[in-house]
């Protein structure tokens, strides 16, 4: 995910009198690590929770409380703080803050700059399980959702400060900062539809053991963050793999070849851009029925192959939509991966070189090759998430000269 669009913007931080407000102080770090500048507003209540102290320690600003509280007199301060920003987020939102908040009651500073806002708003509720499925509160957080600005994040299920378990618990911090960090980000994709796959197949030799290879899907996830950050409807088919995050796309899970190629058949159809990133297995194993059992000194496995996923899919894609693909090679990069964007039919292809000192599976950074029919590009120990969006940042640019409106 890409943090920067989170550099030198004005965030206001609404904290109302929750137990998650200890977790906002650490929503309040990641913000101001990624560049924000953070003015932090709590409601009377929430000074229970966490003090003064902590947050203008860490803002490096003076919280604020009251209504009447003025850092700059010659200004009317609710007003001018709800709009003079670029983003508000209220974490915790309490069920009693939402509720105000839907209503348009304004009768503190926290209340008044919901009322006041011409920024967009980032809710995250955090509340007991009973409060939060409470049918006044559930319509309060539709209302919400419905308001133009307003983004209402899904609570989390776990442990909760009453000592029960259910759904309640407020979004992550890291969470949080990426819902900002999309909602600040430029949409360029926004109505098109996007496949993304991967991870890595699991070929099974018998009901215990399988063939594998360590492609960890991070590549695909921060693909998948970055498309959807741009306003795109992403599917990410995740193959033995699973972001510890999804941020509002679609999750598909495979983890055969064959498994993977029926749920990339069905839904390619529906996808304006196609990126495979998923290892797949070239040939499987006819899989015993039972453990099989030490005994002879060597054995050997017979193995078939499977299907070409990326190379079948060029007959389930729908017309005019943008196929990318990866190659990982240890000889002749650019020659065999042009080969493979040929054979496969495909737009770009992202070659990585693999040798015995470097592999790209599970590392940071990688160095890689965008190659097209007419162009190579090189990017030299570039993240993933930095591959990432200029992969889509392509994608979209290839989309749109298909298209016709570039
Ligand atoms: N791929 C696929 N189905 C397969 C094998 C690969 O869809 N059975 C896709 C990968 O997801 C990748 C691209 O094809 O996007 C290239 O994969 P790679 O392993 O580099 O190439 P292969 O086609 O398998 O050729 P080789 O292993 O001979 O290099």
């Amino acid at each position: 995910m890409n943090f920067d669009v989170l550099k030198d913007k004005n965030v206001l931080m609404i904290v109302s009198g929750g137990i998650a407000a200890y977790k906002s102080v650490l929503l309040l770090r990641e913000l101001t690590n990624c560049g924000a500048s953070v003015q932090v507003v709590g409601t009377e209540n929430s000074l229970n929770f966490v003090g003064k102290a902590t947050w203008e320690a860490l803002s490096g600003r003076q919280p604020l409380f009251g209504t009447f509280e003025t850092p700059d007199s010659s200004k009317i301060t609710h007003i001018t703080l709800a709009q003079d920003v670029d983003l508000i987020i209220a974490a915790p939102a309490t069920a009693n803050i939402i509720a105000k908040a839907a209503c348009g009651i304004a009768d503190d500073l926290a209340t008044s700059i919901f009322a006041a806002a011409t920024a967009p708003v980032l809710i995250a509720p955090a509340m007991n399980s009973a409060m939060y499925r409470n049918p006044a509160n559930l319509k309060n957080i539709e209302t919400l959702q419905g308001r133009p600005g307003f983004h209402v994040m899904a609570p989390a299920s776990g442990a909760l400060a009453c000592g029960s378990d259910g759904i309640g618990r407020m979004a992550e911090p890291h969470e949080i900062t990426v819902e900002a960090a999309g909602l600040l980000s430029p949409k360029p994709a926004r109505g098109t539809s996007w496949l993304v796959t991967g991870g890595a197949t699991r070929e099974y030799i018998d009901p215990v053991r399988f063939i594998s290879n360590g492609s960890s899907g991070r590549t695909a996830f921060e693909i998948a963050d970055a498309a959807h950050a741009a306003g795109g409807e992403v599917t990410l088919l995740g193959v033995n793999a699973e972001p510890a995050f999804n941020p509002g796309y679609t999750f598909l899970k495979s983890s055969t070849a064959a498994e993977t190629a029926g749920i990339v058949k069905e839904n390619v159809r529906n996808a304006d851009i196609f990126i495979m990133t998923a290892a797949i297995a070239d040939y499987s194993p006819v899989k015993a029925p039972s453990k099989i059992k030490k005994g002879e000194a060597s054995i050997s496995l017979t193995l078939d192959k499977t299907t070409d996923i990326l190379a079948a899919s060029a007959d389930w894609t729908k017309p005019g939509a943008v196929r990318i693909g990866f190659a990982a090679e240890t000889d002749d990069l650019e020659k065999n991966a042009l080969a493979k964007l040929k054979r496969k039919k495909l737009d770009l292809i992202v070659a990585n070189r693999v040798s015995d000192d470097f592999s790209p599976f599970g590392s940071e950074s990688n160095s890689v090759l965008f190659i097209t029919e007419n162009s190579t590009e090189e990017f030299k120990n570039i993240t993933k998430c930095k591959l990432a969006q200029l992969l889509v940042e392509r994608a979209v640019a290839i989309y749109r000269v298909k298209h016709g409106n570039d």
